[in-house]
């Protein structure tokens, strides 16, 4: 494995087992992904690209195959080892912002905090500085309710960092907001990215591939070349078959 490799997977499989056939969502993937790339993943709906991610943020083990990420091999980590990686080497940012409700933005981000064993004001003043960060220091008491699409995404983002991983995992960060916020959360992540971190983001938005050092194709779970994604995704031009 390179040097400069920093998640590296080998004939990479998940099957689900759906009733009475198997869903092969993951179908013998090889990745080198870059330290300090922000990589972009490109793939229609449904061809793995969540299940792609879940297994490199360790939330769920593959079928089969390898995956290494920043030389620690996932598969030999029993539970325990696992959620310290979790915690400490990821954090993950989802299409829906996965925020707690209840909570402000404060509240949302100070939370993983509690499990970290950090002290209550430290906990407050590191949610702070993140939210500031992340241009949200007059918004910190607001409920999700209260906020943007776009606000509440940057509220996921600093809630990602507070553990200061190296890497972060975005699944179609962009998914559910209008352009112009979906910009402004692109140039976030390339930020991240500038500050030395690792970004990995999976997107079917190929507007989303202008701050990428890197692209994967993915089609039916398998790594693909430019051309036959193309070919696979741009619908055949119709003009001039209508009677
Ligand atoms: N928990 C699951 N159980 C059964 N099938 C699943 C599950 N998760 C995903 N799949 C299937 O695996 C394939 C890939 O899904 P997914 O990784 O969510 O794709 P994407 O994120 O690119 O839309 C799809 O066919 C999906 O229906
Ligand atoms: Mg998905």
């Amino acid at each position: 494995m390179a040097e400069a490799t920093f998640i590296y997977t080998r004939d990479l499989r998940k099957i689900y087992p759906m009733g009475g056939w198997n869903v092969h969502a993951l179908a013998g993937l090889d990745l080198d992904v870059k330290r300090n790339s922000l990589t972009v993943v490109m793939g229609p709906s449904g061809s793995g690209k969540s299940t792609l991610l879940y297994l490199l943020g360790g939330l769920d083990r593959p079928t089969s195959g390898e995956i290494r990420v920043n030389g620690k091999i996932l598969e030999e980590l029993d539970e325990n080892a696992l959620a310290l990686y979790r915690r400490h080497t990821v954090g993950f940012i989802f299409q829906s912002f996965n925020l707690v409700a209840s909570m402000t933005a404060l509240e949302n981000v100070a939370f993983p905090m509690r499990f970290a064993g950090i002290p209550r004001r430290k906990r407050k003043e590191r949610a702070l500085e993140l939210l500031r960060q992340v241009g949200l220091e007059k918004h910190i008491y607001h409920r999700p309710t209260e906020l943007s699409g776009g606000q509440q995404q940057r509220v996921a983002i600093a809630r990602a960092l507070v553990n200061d991983p190296p890497l972060i995992l975005a699944d179609e960060p962009t998914g559910n907001l209008d352009s112009a916020s979906g910009f402004s959360i692109m140039q976030l992540l390339a930020e991240l990215h500038q500050s030395g971190r690792t970004v990995l983001m999976v997107t079917h938005d190929s507007r989303m591939t202008r701050f990428s050092t890197d692209i994967i194709r993915l089609l039916d779970g398998r790594a693909v070349d430019e051309t036959e994604y193309d070919s696979a995704t741009t619908l055949p031009n119709l003009e001039g078959t209508r009677p």
